[in-house]
């Protein structure tokens, strides 16, 4: 995982709009978030956690054959925040897109490249969740200011010979309500123009008691649709991991699926929700915890804007417990420069050499 340096607490917001610490806590479970500085982007701080897991699964970014990356907030509309990761990582056999899902983006993104894995079609896959909400939140609008952080975690997903991995999976989509959690304008539905600027319509718009009535009713219900599907029972799940929005959205889904709290990993208090980030971040902080084990029977489960929704249940197989490899992000980011300015340059002189006047 990888997350800004930067803190903002609830009381700094008390400063810049009418809340208070006490309001939030309160509401959402939520003290404090990491936001970006200029020179943090959604693409290195995904970077940044995807040399993070490959060192841990002990892989060189050239053994990787797909790189996914599930963002709210991309780079840009194109190209794929996934390709300026896999440039400045130097995972240069890999194939990059991005997942458009909002926060439910990392659930559907590991279904995927499980999927492609078990097809045979690739080996190794990295999954990337990667978000700089800051940059797309309204900081004048204190029902979504206050909620939003920014960070990003990511999985390696492996070929293996053992059981284990991705047992069942439900995605789910209702976009009639896409007009609860969305950003009006950007998109081709609606240009950026000096009008959506000055209208405030490239930020962040939702209708939170829409948002949380959704939330509370399929966080349990896919939770235990998943666990089904697997042929399990909830008792024989050892750890929930949510996504996390809100920390009485995830209590609630706790008390309909009859699970103990101890079972259930919380972190929104010190991140915020960090939509696609928020399940491999709060993976990372179980994992360091030592709350998961090879072998344990666990959920993801997530919800977000579109509407969509879904959940996973999964043997774990990690975490890798030996040393974990040495690979110097700094090194491959050097390396990928050059390389990249060198592939712009060559592109240059054979525009210039073969391709004058004529069209293929
Ligand atoms: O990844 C998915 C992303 N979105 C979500 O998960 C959002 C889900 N929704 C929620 O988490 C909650 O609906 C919120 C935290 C956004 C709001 O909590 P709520 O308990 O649903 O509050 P509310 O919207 O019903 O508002 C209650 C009151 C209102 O005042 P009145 O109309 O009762 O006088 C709001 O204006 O609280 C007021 N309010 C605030 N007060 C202080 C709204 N935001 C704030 C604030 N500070 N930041």
């Amino acid at each position: 995982m990888s997350v800004p340096e930067k803190v903002l607490t609830n009381h700094d917001l008390a400063q810049m709009v009418e809340t208070s610490d006490e309001w939030i806590r309160e509401r959402t479970g939520i003290r404090e978030r990491h936001i970006a500085d200029e020179k943090d982007t959604a693409a290195s701080l995904g970077a940044q956690a995807a040399i993070d897991a490959l060192r841990v699964a002990k892989l060189h970014p050239e053994d990787v054959d797909l790189i996914i990356t599930a963002t709210s907030s991309p780079e840009h509309l194109f190209p794929a925040t996934a390709c300026v990761i896999q440039d400045s990582i130097g995972a240069v056999r890999a194939g990059a897109f991005d997942l458009s899902a909002a926060c439910t983006g990392f659930i559907f993104a590991i279904e995927m490249a499980a999927q492609a894995i078990r097809g045979g079609s690739i080996k190794n896959a990295v999954v990337i969740g990667a978000e700089t909400l800051s940059r797309i939140v309204d900081w004048t609008d204190r029902n979504t200011c206050i909620l939003f952080g920014d960070g990003a975690g990511a999985f390696v997903l492996q070929a293996s010979s053992e059981p284990g991995g991705v047992q069942s999976s439900i995605m789910r989509s209702d976009g009639s309500g896409g007009d609860a959690l969305y950003v009006p304008a950007g998109g081709s539905a609606m240009p950026a123009s000096l009008q959506t600027v000055q209208e405030g319509m490239h930020f962040v718009k939702m209708n939170g008691r829409e948002v949380y009535r959704f939330a509370t009713r399929v966080m349990a219900a896919g939770a235990r649709e998943a666990v089904e599907k697997a042929g399990m029972d909830i008792e024989d799940i050892d750890l929930i991991i949510p996504h996390q929005a809100n920390k009485r959205i995830i209590e609630a889904a706790a008390r309909s699926l009859k699970m103990p709290m101890e079972k259930i990993v919380v972190n929104v208090d010190k991140y915020g929700n960090t939509s696609t980030a928020s399940i491999p971040i709060a993976t990372v902080e179980a994992i360091e915890q030592d709350r998961l084990q090879p072998g344990d029977n666990v959920v993801l489960v997530g919800f977000g804007g579109g509407l969509t929704w879904g959940a996973l249940t999964a043997v774990w197989s990690g975490p890798l417990t030996e040393e974990p490899r040495r690979l110097h992000l700094a090194r491959y980011r050097r390396i990928a420069w050059v390389r990249t300015m060198l592939r712009r340059i060559w592109r240059r002189i054979d525009a210039f050499l073969f391709g004058r006047g004529k069209s293929p």
